[in-house]
């Protein structure tokens, strides 16, 4: 079985659920506490062990190559005032270890998903959301990645959320469970309200065996007009070993406004260091 060496991060949407914050700044670098969102999924990545970076970027994310990239004035003026360089650490990569390609339409996560296939080649990947935070000891990706190590083929992260809220999300039907690993037996992209298989939600986190490139090459369009990675990985399964992998951790949707917030305060309150600060502010709210 081949490890899980490549990561995909698609993050070429246009994040309109956060105008006008987005309008300039990418999504995926609003920062939680002191740290942008695809710092935290990109650390997720290295813990469980990715060595390649590959990220799926459009017009006006150019942010986020900055962000990864080696800032000599910064660092050099820094230096210069005996500050600590160390606080950047998880912003650089090792030459090679990373690549940028471009989606030049937002159509979709499965598109998005399409555009890294020369980079990813013939080797299984993972991908990451970063608009949806992961917190866990170990990291999702982490967890996902051990129990690769026993299933192979596909794992995606599966999560219950409310009868009322799966319309808005990539839902699983399951099979057998066992612990925490649950068989897939089909994948339905923003079911109709009461139709969903179950209330089992896909959050953002992936490992694919690479046919699935082979497939969204022809993968017409599904819900919202829009290529989907869920109508793609359902074409998998029978074919190849498909589950279902629930996460021990907290998760926050920081693709929503709610979903920022609460993971703002809950990350300050975890950090020894701003909770009895921010602790006393929230009690006289
Ligand atoms: P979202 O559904 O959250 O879309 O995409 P969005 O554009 O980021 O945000 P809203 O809904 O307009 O506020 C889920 C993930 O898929 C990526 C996004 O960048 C995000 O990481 N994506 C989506 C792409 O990379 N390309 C697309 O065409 C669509």
């Amino acid at each position: 079985m081949k490890p899980v060496r490549k990561a995909v991060f698609p993050v070429g949407g246009l994040g309109t659920r956060f105008l006008p914050a987005t309008k300039a700044v990418p999504k995926e670098m609003l920062p939680v506490v002191d740290k942008p969102l695809i710092q935290y999924a990109v650390d997720e990545a290295r813990e469980a062990g990715i060595e390649e970076m590959i990220f799926v970027t459009s017009r006006g994310k150019g942010a986020i190559e900055d962000h990864f990239d080696i800032a000599y004035e910064l660092e050099t003026t820094m230096a210069d005032r005996d500050k600590d360089l160390s606080i950047l650490d998880g912003s650089r990569f090792a030459p090679g270890n990373v690549s940028f390609v471009r989606q030049q339409e937002p159509i979709g996560l499965g598109h998005a998903v399409w555009c890294a296939r020369h980079i990813v080649g013939d080797e299984p990947f993972a991908i990451f959301l970063p608009d949806e935070l992961m917190v866990g000891t170990p990291g999702c990706m982490k967890q996902m990645v051990d129990a690769y190590g026993r299933l192979g083929g596909n794992i995606v992260c599966g999560l219950e959320v409310p009868e009322d809220q799966t319309s808005a999300y990539g839902i699983i039907d399951p099979g057998a469970a066992d612990g925490p690993i649950t068989e897939v037996k089909g994948l339905v992209e923003k079911p109709v309200p009461g139709t969903a298989p179950s209330n089992l939600m896909i959050p953002g986190r992936y490992i694919l065996q690479p046919e699935v490139m082979g497939i969204l090459k022809d993968q017409g369009r599904g819900a919202g007009n829009e290529i989907q990675l869920t109508d793609a990985m359902a074409q998998m399964i029978g074919k190849q070993p498909f589950h279902a992998y629930t996460f021990d951790g907290r998760r926050f949707d920081c693709g929503s406004k709610s979903g920022f917030i609460n993971a703002n305060i809950a990350l300050a309150l975890d950090n020894p260091e701003l909770e009895p600060e921010v602790r006393a502010f929230i009690e006289t709210l």
